[in-house]
C-alpha cells in the first residue's frame, strides 16, 4: 500500500512500488483527465504537478513520489492560476481533438507560477515537451499570455 497526497487529498492505492503514477491515476484511482500518449516521457499527455512542478506521470514510479504534493488537471483549477489557464483556455477555443489538453494546461499553470509574465521563449522552453498533433501551439502560446494577464493584472 503507497499513499499519495493527490490534489489536497491522501488516497492509498494497493500497487507495486514501481507502477508509475499515470497507471496509479488513471486505473485505481478514476482520475482519468491525465491521459497516456506515448509512455516514454516523450509527449506531455501525462503531465501532473509534483510540488507544483510539471512531470510527466507515465515514468514516475509511486514510490519515488513521498509526501510530495500532486496536482492533477482534476485539481488544477482549484488554484487562481490554474482557474486563468483553463478560462484563458476556453476563451480562445484553445482545444481541437483534446487529447493533449490537460498535459498542456498543466505545463502552461507550472510555467506562469514562476514566470508571471512568459515571453516567446519562456512559452517555447516550458511547453516544448508538450506534442499536440492538432497544432493548437498558437492557440496555446495566445491563451498563456492572456492567462499571464489576468493573473499578474
Ligand atoms: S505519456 Fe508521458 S510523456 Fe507521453
Ligand atoms: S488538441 Fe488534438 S492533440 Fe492537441
Amino acid at each position: 500500500m503507497i499513499t499519495l497526497r493527490i490534489n489536497g487529498e491522501n488516497r492509498t492505492v494497493d500497487a507495486a512500488a514501481d507502477v508509475p503514477l499515470l497507471w496509479a491515476l488513471r486505473d485505481l484511482l478514476g482520475l482519468t483527465g491525465t491521459k497516456f500518449g506515448c509512455g516514454i516521457a516523450q509527449c506531455g499527455a501525462c503531465t501532473v504537478h509534483l510540488d507544483g512542478k510539471a512531470v510527466r506521470s507515465c515514468m514516475l514510479p509511486i514510490s519515488s513520489i513521498g509526501d510530495r504534493a500532486i496536482t492533477t488537471i482534476e485539481g488544477v483549477g482549484k488554484t487562481p492560476i490554474g482557474a486563468s489557464v483553463q478560462k484563458a483556455w476556453l476563451d480562445l477555443e484553445v482545444v481541437q481533438c483534446g487529447y493533449c489538453q490537460s498535459g498542456q494546461i498543466m505545463s502552461a499553470a507550472a510555467l506562469l507560477a514562476v514566470t508571471p509574465n512568459p515571453d516567446d521563449a519562456d512559452i517555447d522552453a516550458a511547453m516544448s515537451g508538450n506534442i499536440c498533433r492538432c497544432g493548437t501551439y498558437v492557440r496555446i502560446r495566445a491563451a498563456i499570455k492572456l492567462a499571464a494577464k489576468a493573473t499578474s493584472g
